[in-house]
């Protein structure tokens, strides 16, 4: 039940998160965040020695060495909304870490969708890879090049997450869709034994500590308790809104683009590992 739902989400979520990437502005684009500091909505998760707080935390560094890595997450739990950050991912020789920005439930039927940043060698591109948890199964990743450095300045990633999953899958779903209260969740750690050329590019922890920058952490959602099923203002915000239930011609456009020019892998094409077309591939038009 809850596979469906969540990969209407991330459809969503991903659009969006693309949109965003490319600075696109449209008739649909969230509200602008409101760049806030990082304790306002967050705290640290892990190796709290290994956050550094610059301007009184409206600038922010995870570093990685050989010792550990370091996360963070939001203090709330949502159910729907838009959230944001800024963040520069680590420069130079960045081969074997992931930077990663991802909504998880917390009940035990867990849900997740993940945005990780996989590093490279110094000049060698980063991957973004894209993958959704449903009931604890995963196995959905898509893997795109970025049309952008992420390592030379700030960019937006923003997550929009709205009510319109929920309209989409009463239309394919004969059960009452159940929504999961996220909280956000971003960390940098090494993963060198698969991120960088699927393990074939190791750490070099010569070049250590590695460091991530955030700014902006911004959240406007609606707070709900971890087990709530709704949201108590719910089609009162403006995410519920009309104008932000579907992306417009032009916003396909530019998914599509990205799709076609930087798609490495996409699970919705892979026909060895799925024989028959995941359903949720037709309907977010996904190949
Ligand atoms: C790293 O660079 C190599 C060589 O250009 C490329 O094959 C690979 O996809 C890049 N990204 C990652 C994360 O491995
Ligand atoms: C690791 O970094 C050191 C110091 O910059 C360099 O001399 C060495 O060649 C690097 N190793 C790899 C495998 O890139």
């Amino acid at each position: 039940m809850g596979n469906k739902r969540s990969q209407v989400v991330w459809t969503y979520t991903y659009i969006i998160a693309v949109i965003v990437l490319a600075g696109v502005v449209t008739g649909a684009a969230p509200k602008k965040p409101v760049p806030v500091p990082f304790g306002k909505n967050y705290v640290p998760t892990w190796a709290f020695d290994h956050i550094k707080y610059l301007n009184g935390g409206s600038h922010i560094q995870l570093s990685l060495d050989k010792y550990t890595g370091t996360g963070f997450q939001s203090k709330g739990s949502y159910l729907f909304g838009h959230f944001s950050m800024r963040i520069k991912m680590v420069p130079g020789d960045s081969a074997g870490t992931v930077t990663a920005f991802y909504l998880a439930s917390q009940n035990s039927e867990h849900d997740e969708i993940d945005f990780e940043f996989l590093g490279n060698r110094t000049g060698q591109p980063y991957i973004l890879q894209t993958n959704v948890f449903t009931g604890g199964k995963g196995d959905r990743e898509q893997r795109i090049y970025l049309w952008f450095d992420p390592t030379k300045a700030f960019h937006s990633y923003s997550v929009l997450w709205n009510l319109n999953q929920v309209v989409t899958i009463s239309i394919w779903d004969s059960g009452s869709p159940s929504n999961q209260p996220m909280k956000i969740y971003s960390s940098l750690w090494n993963a060198d034994d698969w991120a960088t050329r699927g393990g074939l590019e190791k750490t070099n922890w010569s070049k250590a500590p590695f460091v991530a920058d955030y700014k902006d952490f911004h959240i406007d959602g609606c707070q709900s308790s971890v087990n709530a099923r709704y949201c108590a203002t719910q089609g009162k915000n403006w995410w519920d809104q009309k104008k932000y239930r579907d992306l417009d011609d032009y916003q396909w456009r530019r998914l599509r683009w990205v799709r076609r020019k930087f798609t490495i892998y996409n699970y919705c094409t892979d026909r060895k590992r799925f024989p028959v077309m995941p359903r949720e591939c037709k309907i977010d038009r996904d190949a």
